[in-house]
C-alpha cells in the first residue's frame, strides 16, 4: 500500500483539476484496505473518507481536507464456465477498458460496447457506466465491498445493487460507505452484438463493414473509433465525459416539447417516459462550443464540459450552471449532473 500525505490530485481527475487531499491512500488488497481504515481509526490518517477510482467522472471545487482511497486490486478470475456463458471475477482496481480488452480476446462478450470507456472497474460498477445501448449493470452479477465504518466483508448480487441508467445503491443510500473490492460478470460465449443505438449501424456502413460477418474485435474497433471521433481526450483537454445526464420527461411534456421543437430526438421508456438528448438542448440553447474563461462546453459533444487549461473545480461549475440555466429557460428542464462534484457546491 501507498500513502501520501498531502497529495496533489492533478493526476487523479481526468478534468486536470489541481487540487490536493490532505492524505491518499492505495491498497492493493482487502487487508490493506482494514490497515488503512485502522489508521484511520487511530487518527493517524485523517477524515472524512472519499474512494475514488481512475478520477473520470469527479469534479474537485476545493482542495480535500480527509483521506482519499484508492483501490488497486486486481486481477480476473474465472469462478464457472458453461459452453455458454462464463462468471468472472474481476478486481476493482483494474482498468475497466483493459478488462473489456481480456473479454474480447478471451471470447467474453456483451461488454463490447463499452470499449474504452474511461475508468475502472469498480467505478463502473458504481456509476453503472453505459455506451451504445449497453449498461455495465446488464451483465454485473454480484459486487463485493468493504464497509469503511468497521472493515467488515459484504456482497450484493445485482439484485441489490438498485442499478437504472447511472444510478446505483452506492451512488445513492451508500454512497461514502462502501469500498468495492471486486465485481463479477456473467458473459456469454456466443456473440450477439447489440447495434440498435443510433450511430452504430451508420458507423458500420461508413466504415463498410457487413453486420451478418461483424467480429466482436471489429465491433470493439467500431465503437472505439466513434468515441475517438466525438469525444475528446483527457490526455490533451480535461474532461469528465458526459457532464450532464440525459433528462427523462413525461410524456405530456414531451409532447408539448415535441410542438415547439418537432426535431428533437428522443428514447421513449418502456413507462411511457421519454429520455431526451442533453447534447441536443444545450446545443440548441446556443452554447455548443462556448467557452466561460478557462471551462468550455466541447465543440464536438455538447454533453462534455472542458478543461481548456488551468480551470479550477469552480470555473468549471460556473459554466455548467450557466448551461443549466439556459436550458432551464428554455425548455424548462433542470439537467442534473453525471459528474460527482467534491467540496461545497456554493460559489
Ligand atoms: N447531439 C446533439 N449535439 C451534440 C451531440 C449530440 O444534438 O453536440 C444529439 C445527437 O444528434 C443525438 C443525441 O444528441 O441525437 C445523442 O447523442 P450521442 O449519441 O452522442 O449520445 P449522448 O446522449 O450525448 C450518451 C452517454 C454517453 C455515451 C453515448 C453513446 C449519457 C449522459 N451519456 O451520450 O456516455 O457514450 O450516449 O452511448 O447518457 C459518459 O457517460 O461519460 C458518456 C460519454
Amino acid at each position: 500500500m501507498t500513502v501520501t500525505k498531502n497529495a496533489s490530485l492533478l493526476k487523479h481527475n481526468t478534468f486536470g483539476i489541481e487540487a490536493t487531499a490532505a492524505a491518499w491512500a492505495e491498497y492493493d488488497s482487502e487487508n490493506e484496505l482494514r490497515q488503512l481504515l485502522t489508521l484511520v481509526e487511530e487518527g493517524q490518517l485523517p477524515r472524512p473518507l472519499l474512494h475514488v477510482g481512475a478520477g473520470s467522472n469527479l469534479l474537485f471545487l476545493a482542495d480535500y481536507a480527509g483521506t482519499v482511497l484508492h483501490s488497486r486490486i486486481g486481477g480476473v478470475e474465472v469462478l464457472a464456465e458453461t459452453p455458454e456463458e462464463v462468471l468472472v471475477r474481476v478486481g476493482s482496481g483494474m482498468v475497466f477498458d483493459r478488462f473489456v480488452e481480456y473479454a474480447v480476446a478471451c471470447g467474453w462478450h456483451g461488454l463490447e460496447n463499452l470499449s474504452l470507456v474511461p475508468g475502472e472497474v469498480g467505478g463502473a460498477a458504481v456509476q453503472n457506466i453505459g455506451a451504445y445501448g449497453v449498461e455495465a449493470a446488464d451483465f454485473i452479477e454480484r459486487v463485493e465491498g468493504v464497509w469503511l465504518a468497521d472493515g467488515h466483508r459484504d456482497e450484493w448480487p445485482k439484485t441489490a445493487c438498485d442499478y437504472s441508467y447511472r444510478h446505483s445503491i452506492f451512488k445513492s443510500k451508500l454512497r461514502a460507505e462502501i469500498a468495492v473490492t471486486a465485481v463479477t460478470f456473467r458473459l456469454s460465449k456466443v456473440f450477439s452484438p447489440r447495434l440498435d443505438y443510433g450511430g452504430l449501424r451508420k458507423a458500420m456502413a461508413e466504415q463498410g463493414l457487413d453486420e451478418a460477418r461483424l467480429s466482436p474485435q471489429q465491433l470493439r474497433e467500431l465503437v472505439i473509433s466513434i468515441r475517438r471521433s466525438k469525444l475528446p481526450d483527457p490526455q490533451v483537454l480535461g474532461n469528465a465525459g458526459s457532464f450532464f445526464m440525459n433528462p427523462v420527461v413525461e410524456a405530456a411534456a414531451y409532447e408539448r416539447l415535441l410542438a415547439s421543437y418537432p426535431a428533437m430526438p428522443c428514447y421513449p421508456l418502456p413507462d411511457g417516459r421519454v429520455k431526451v438528448p442533453a447534447a441536443w438542448l444545450i446545443e440548441r440553447a446556443g452554447w455548443k462550443g462556448r467557452q466561460m474563461g478557462p471551462a468550455a462546453v466541447h465543440d464536438r459533444q455538447a454533453l462534455v464540459l472542458v478543461n481548456r487549461g488551468g480551470a479550477t473545480g469552480r470555473d468549471i461549475l460556473r459554466l455548467s450552471d450557466a448551461v443549466r440555466e439556459a436550458v432551464r429557460q428554455q425548455f424548462g428542464i433542470d439537467l442534473q449532473p453525471e459528474v460527482n462534484m467534491i467540496g461545497s457546491a456554493s460559489l
